[in-house]
Formats: structure tokens, sequence, C-alpha cells
């Protein structure tokens, strides 16, 4: 008899576990806290009249279906055939938008009246912000200071919409910081206050649900590959990782085809490569630490991608060989980023530029042979990155 093995990128188990990672490693105080989300998720996923909602909004206010663009210049020059699935195109610039609509009217079922998040690129607080402003809930944005002077123009953004921007000053004051913070203050405040947590990270039902909000990404795109390619999906699927919640919603889109799901880490915050097995904001994941175990500090160009863990979905598809898990290196990363721009007319985040880079540097070798087909998704769009990288460049 063969026992028949989860397939991969469904539910997790019931204790939120993806084989050997996820779970709940929170204090005390925030079990039911996770335990009331989870089943008011659970409910609401169940429930017809709240998918539709939730895809009215995506339609008429966030701009989906976001368009599936032939990379028709590179791909001549690279020998293969690019499709970029266009996130920066949804509105506030990424995908976070995705998530955030669905945490947002979640929220609001529950009856919470409070959101607060944590950002690094400022393109979840944006969400957030965004989110909070349409349906007449407060919210506050914890951020690290190192990410508020490089990421300024999303904290003005996020002060336009009415949010409150909390700069937090401890450790690398970056990502992990700004996660500690805002867990720290979800514990004093579970009553009215619900935490909209932006990547597929967190302790569970966070990474599943995270997954489920994004996977309209690759599901859209499944169906626009299948327009665009005669062999219907693409050989190689790609898209760069922090908490890794763009990545995980395009592969929930490829992950029962034949195609290769590769996930681009920062080599600065690359948990997959030079982590090991940890807990993390939560959950247990792969996560970069010290030899006495403590998590240690990523450090990486894009603000999104500087975080030393990743999503346990992510660990469990590596574990099974399902996924593979690269790095690029930040010089890497400003090259692609600009020859997107001048080769297609796109100015991507420095974030999603890392998909971009390793399409760049594997193509036409044994990585990405000539005359593959590759979908790239590009998680957002670049205007958040200007002021540093006119530094950058300077
Ligand atoms: C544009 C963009 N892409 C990617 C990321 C990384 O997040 P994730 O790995 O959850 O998609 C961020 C995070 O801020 C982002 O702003």
């Amino acid at each position: 008899m063969t026992l028949a093995l989860p397939r991969p990128m469904r539910d997790p188990a019931e204790n939120g576990r993806f084989g050997g990672f996820g779970g709940r490693f929170v204090p005390e105080s925030l079990i039911p806290a996770c335990e009331a989300l989870e089943a008011a998720f659970r409910e609401a996923w169940a429930d017809p009249g709240f998918r539709q909602q939730l895809d009215r909004f995506r339609r008429v206010y966030a701009g989906r279906p976001t368009a599936l663009t032939p990379a028709w210049n590179l791909s001549a020059e690279l020998g293969i055939t690019l499709l970029l699935k266009r996130e920066d195109l949804a509105h506030t610039g990424s995908h976070k938008i995705n998530n955030v609509l669905g945490q947002a009217l979640l929220a609001r079922r529950m009856g919470k009246t409070k959101l607060i998040a944590e950002t690094g690129a400022g393109q979840h607080g944006v969400a957030t912000a965004t989110a909070a402003a349409l349906f007449g809930l407060s919210a506050t944005v914890y951020m690290g200071e190192r990410d508020i002077a490089r990421q300024a123009l999303n904290v003005f953004r996020m002060q336009m919409l009415g949010a409150e921007v909390v700069p937090v000053t401890s450790g690398s004051r970056t990502l992990k910081d700004a996660t500690n913070e805002a867990m720290r203050a979800w514990v004093g405040a579970v009553e009215d206050t619900h935490f909209c947590l932006g990547s597929v990270a967190g302790p569970h039902p966070y990474p599943w649900m995270v997954r489920e909000f994004q996977r309209v990404i690759g599901d859209e795109a499944r169906g626009q590959c299948a327009a665009e390619l005669p062999a219907s999906t693409p050989d190689v699927v790609v898209a760069c990782v922090g908490g890794g919640s763009n990545a995980a919603g395009t592969f929930a889109g490829f992950v029962d085809t034949g195609a290769r799901l590769v996930g681009v880490e920062a080599a600065g915050g690359a948990a997959m490569t030079d982590g090991s097995p940890g807990v993390v904001h939560g959950s247990r994941s792969m996560v970069l630490q010290d030899g006495h175990g403590q998590v240690a500090e990523a450090q990486s160009i894009a603000a999104g991608l500087d975080y030393p863990g990743i999503g346990p979905e992510h660990a469990h598809l590596g574990d099974l060989g399902r996924a593979e898990y690269v790095t690029v290196s930040d010089e890497e990363v400003l090259t692609a980023l600009k020859r997107l721009a001048r080769a297609e007319g796109i100015i991507c985040a420095l974030e999603s530029a890392h998909a971009v880079a390793w399409v760049l540097r594997a193509a036409g070798t044994p990585e990405l042979p000539a005359g593959s087909t590759v979908l790239l998704t590009l998680s957002g769009r670049g205007d958040k990155d200007m002021a540093q990288l006119m530094e950058a460049t300077a």
C-alpha cells in the first residue's frame, strides 16, 4: 500500500504545520487571538458571499486582473520567452494590496476597528493605510528607522492616508524589528485590533491565509499563460522572496504543473540558502542565526527582502524539492533594474529586480537553457526606490 502524501500548497495540517515547519509559537496571551482569526478565516473563505465581496474590491478598486506582459525585447536578447506578471500595476503599486484587502474585510467582519501592521519597504504599510481609509478603520504601522530613511516616499504616503507610522529603533532597525514591535503591540490590543501581517510568515493561520489571499496572482497568471504559450504552462516560474508572499501566491497557481518553481532571495537575507531551522516571529522555518541561535541580521539593498526568515511553506517546498531557492547580489539587482527599464520601459521595485537578475544570469546556461518559457512576477513598481537609487548612483 502506498501512503498518499499531502499535495504541496494545499491547506496546512490542523496544527498549522507544513511538513516540519509552521506552527504557532507565540506568547500564551496571543493564542486565543490566533485561534479566533483562524476560525474567522475558515468561515469567511468557505462563504461565497465573502469571496464575491473580495473579488469585487479586487476588480473595481485594486485594478485586477493585472496584465501579463511579454518582455519582447529582453526575450529576444536572452533567447527565451519571458512573461511578466504585472503586480506593479495594482493599486498602491505592489502585490501587497491583494492580501490587505482580504485581511481588512476579515477584520471588519470580526468587528475589529483598528489595524496594526509591520512594514519594510513601506508597500505593505501603504496598502494597510489604504484599506484602513477605505473601510473606516484606524491604522498604525511599525517601521524600522533605517527603512523610514530609505523609503521616505512611502512614509509620507502612509501619513497622507491617515495612518500613524511608529519608528522602531531596536536591533537592525529594519523589518525584523518592526515585526517584533507590531506583535508586541498586538498582545496589548487584541480586543479591538487586527494584526494585518504582510507576508506568508508569522503564527498559524497567517502563512496559509496570506498565501490564499495572494494566490490570485498565480491563478490569474495560469489562465493568462495558457493564452500566450503553446505549451500552456511555462517551463519556469520565478519570483523574489522576502517573507515569500508574492512567490507563494504565484507558485500556488502552478504547483500542480511541471513548471520549475524558483524563489530568488537577497544574498544578504538568504534564509533558505544560508539559514537553518529555527523559530522566528511565531513559526518554525528556515532562519539566519548566529552560533548561539540568535536571529541574525540580514543586509539587502531592498528593504522588503532585508529579512532573516522566510515563510514556513517555502521551507517545506524547499525540503520536498518542489521549489528551488537561489540568491543574487545587490550589484546584480541594480544592473537588472536598469536593464529591464531600458529594454521594456518598466521601472520595477528593487525587490522585484531580484527575480529579473536571476533570469539575466541564468538565461542561456544549463540553469535556464535557450528556448525556455519563463513566468516572472514583477511584485511592485520602483517609484519608492528612486531616491535611494539617485543616491546609490550619484
Ligand atoms: C514590491 C515588493 N516585492 C516583494 C516584497 C517582499 O515580500 P514578499 O516576499 O512577502 O512578497 C516586498 C516587501 O515589502 C515588496 O514591497
